[in-house]
């Protein structure tokens, strides 16, 4: 069956950047199972030859070596541009007047993708149902919304509220591109795929787990969008908490998006919303310096560009075991890493041991960008008496598979297209993730505890966060990744 694609927003930058890229790659290595029409709907003017050729120049520069103009030609003569403002009805009766000339009546799969800005979500929604576009008539109707879905929980339940009066939570797909990456996906390959790993991977065997996104760029020119979002909600309330749920769910009855997505949520509601006691102790919060000066910034601003946290699942698996989050902006470098620690063996039998701040025992998963996993282990100093040394497996996607790894919107696009939503958040998924972040939101707002400490961006954020886990008896594995 043929497929339309709608983005609204399209004039915006994820279409250039992300969205049509992907669907090129798509189309040129041919996974895309039928004929796929692009229609792009914003207020900008544009006409069809205009906005081709201005996706041509874009996806050339995105794609690179892997742009093949012939390719691209028979790729763009499907891509259409519709002017309309989301606000205005009678543009939707055009639109929806546009979609059938080229579909030529003919039946066809939709797929909307709001790509706008979030307080678009709701009215484009809106006139989607009233002007007749959700119909499921003539063939399937979605609807793809991107992050930030809610500022908070009510925002969030308001959303939902609103997209269900519209769509069934069948029909909507909310995305987070964490879940497209490869190696987010291979995480449940990792754990579910073998046998090796699910039998040590609970609290008798792990002392704790750590999760860190680090991005090395620092706001930059979205200063007007994160200073009202922040850590918590650009970062921890969704990639982070899926890189959570993945690492730590049961393992689901079938790979199908329901059965996942049922396992994913209990690992939310078996995590207790901290008291403002606790988001005192068991939250950290920084800003690097020179972030209040940031065109767009109202100085001098309290928002966080760093967070650590410290939260407990509440349930059989993961008892006593301390899940450490940290994300921020201005760090060391890029690196996204899952860090499983194993307990110390219980009995000193060498006298020659490290300390065991775990530099061993460790499984050390690379999200990105040198994709792979680690395991550390100790290993005997050859020649040495019984001097040992930690040493790794190193198991690194480059290396084992060449090529390299496709874009995460290229497996999400694809999904939405085919109808499998196991890649995207379920409603009372983002909810659930809402009633974790809200309170640490809610007591950062109005309490001075815990402090918002001052870093210099090129490190891993406040010194004070490394001394807080060391403090526990931890330490942060601060340790950039080797690519190439
Ligand atoms: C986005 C955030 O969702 O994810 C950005 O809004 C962040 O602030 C980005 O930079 C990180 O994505 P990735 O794929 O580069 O790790």
């Amino acid at each position: 069956m043929p497929s339309t694609i709608i983005i609204f927003g399209a004039s915006g930058d994820l279409t250039s950047r992300k969205l049509v890229p992907a669907l090129y790659q798509l189309f040129r290595k041919e996974r895309l199972a039928g004929p796929v029409r692009l229609v792009g709907f914003s207020r900008s003017e544009f006409s069809h030859e205009e906005w081709r050729s201005t996706l041509a120049v874009t996806t050339g520069e995105f794609v690179g070596e892997k742009f093949d103009g012939g390719k691209w030609a028979e790729f763009a003569a499907h891509i259409y541009y519709h002017q309309g403002d989301i606000g205005k009805a009678e543009d939707f009766q055009s639109l929806s007047q546009f979609l059938d000339e080229i579909e030529e009546g003919s039946p066809s799969d939709r797929l909307y993708y709001l790509s706008t800005a979030p307080r678009f979500y709701q009215p484009a929604i809106q006139q989607l149902g009233s002007s007749g576009l959700a119909s499921e008539r003539t063939g399937s109707r979605r609807v793809v919304i991107e992050k930030p879905f809610g500022t908070d929980l009510e925002s969030a339940q308001d959303l939902n509220r609103a997209t269900h009066e519209v769509f069934g939570e069948h029909q909507v797909y909310r995305i987070d591109h964490y879940l497209g990456k490869e190696t987010v996906q291979n995480l449940m390959v990792l754990r579910f795929g073998n046998t090796i790993f699910e039998p040590i991977w609970n609290r008798n065997y792990i002392e704790h787990v750590q999760i860190t996104v680090a991005e090395e760029v620092d706001v930059g020119s979205r200063a007007g969008y994160y200073d009202s979002a922040g850590i918590i909600r650009d970062m921890i309330q969704n990639h982070l908490l899926q890189l959570l749920m993945i690492t730590a769910m049961e393992a689901p009855v079938r790979y199908e998006a329901d059965a996942i997505r049922n396992e994913k949520v209990k690992v939310l509601d078996a995590i207790q919303p901290l008291g403002a006691e606790q988001v005192a102790k068991d939250t950290f919060r920084g800003q690097y310096r020179g972030y209040s000066a940031l065109e767009g910034v109202e100085a001098p601003s309290r928002t966080a560009t760093f967070a650590g946290l410290k939260l407990s699942i509440d349930n059989w698996r993961w008892q006593g075991v301390p899940f450490y989050l940290r994300s921020g902006k201005g760090m060391s470098c890029r690196t996204t890493q899952i860090v499983i620690q194993f307990h110390a063996p219980p009995h000193k039998l060498f006298a020659d041991s490290p300390r065991d701040l775990g530099e061993a025992n460790r499984l050390v998963i690379q999200v990105q960008p040198a994709e792979g996993i680690q395991l550390h282990f100790q290993t005997k100093v050859p020649d040495a008496g019984m001097r040992m040394r930690q040493t790794d497996l190193n198991f690194n996607y480059q290396k084992e598979f060449r090529g390299s790894m496709p874009e995460a919107y290229e497996r999400l696009l694809l999904d939405a297209l085919e109808g499998d939503a196991s890649l995207f958040a379920r409603a009372d998924e983002v909810e659930a993730a809402w009633r974790i972040c809200d309170p640490i939101l809610g007591a950062w707002k109005t309490s001075d505890r815990p402090s918002l400490f001052m870093y210099d961006t090129g490190f891993w954020g406040p010194d004070e966060c490394r001394e807080w886990m060391l403090a526990q008896g931890r330490e942060w594995y601060d340790t950039c990744p080797l690519l190439g």
